[in-house]
């Protein structure tokens, strides 16, 4: 284990196993359609990257960047997309999938964005939900696992951009971001 992390919260196991999960209701839940998995980087990387394999459909990926965090550990409340999207939303079926659902600033601006150009469906997926952090309403449609009110990090989840590359879901010990 990493000498920063506290405590794994999720295992490489146990995330391999809820994305089978997920990937097979989605294959489900979408059969005979053609699906966009619209990841928002960096957090999704390596969620999507593993749920994608886990779809047995016809998939097109993309990627969007927001970020709200910078290199501070507290929600600045204000999401920040860094590309235009250009790629064809109108009529299509639309997947959102993030990393981690927190305040839902981000999921809520992220939604409304998409909504504006007026896809067939549009529906979130994501690994980890805080639902105790939560400032704006907001549900998505498919999670990983509800995740304790910690400081998370790895797969794909950083601090200070540093643990990415961690195959599990760690609590960040409290000397490191203090
Ligand atoms: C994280 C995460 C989500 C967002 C969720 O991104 O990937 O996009 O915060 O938080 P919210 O529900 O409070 O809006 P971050 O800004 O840390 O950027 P990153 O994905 O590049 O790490």
């Amino acid at each position: 284990m990493n000498k920063d992390v506290e405590k794994i919260l999720f295992s490489q196991e146990q995330i391999c196993e809820r994305i089978k999960e997920l990937g097979a209701q989605i294959t489900k839940d979408y059969a005979g359609k053609k699906l966009v998995l619209l990841g928002v980087l960096k957090g999704c990387y390596v969620f999507l990257a593993d749920l994608a394999r886990n779809i047995d459909l016809d998939v097109e990926i993309q990627f969007l960047t927001a970020s709200s965090y910078g290199f501070s550990s507290v929600s600045s409340g204000k999401v920040n997309v860094n590309e235009a999207i250009d790629f064809e939303i109108k009529g299509r079926d639309i997947m959102l999938i993030e990393d981690i659902l927190d305040t839902g600033v981000t999921l809520t601006a992220l939604r409304a964005m998409v909504l504006k150009q007026k896809p067939a469906s549009l529906k979130t997926c994501t690994l980890l939900d805080k639902p105790e952090r939560r400032e704006m309403q907001f549900t998505a449609d498919y999670t990983g696992f509800v995740c304790p009110n910690e400081f998370v990090i790895g797969y794909g989840l950083d601090f200070g951009e540093r643990y990415r590359n961690l195959p599990y879901v760690g609590s960040l010990k409290k000397e490191i971001y203090e």
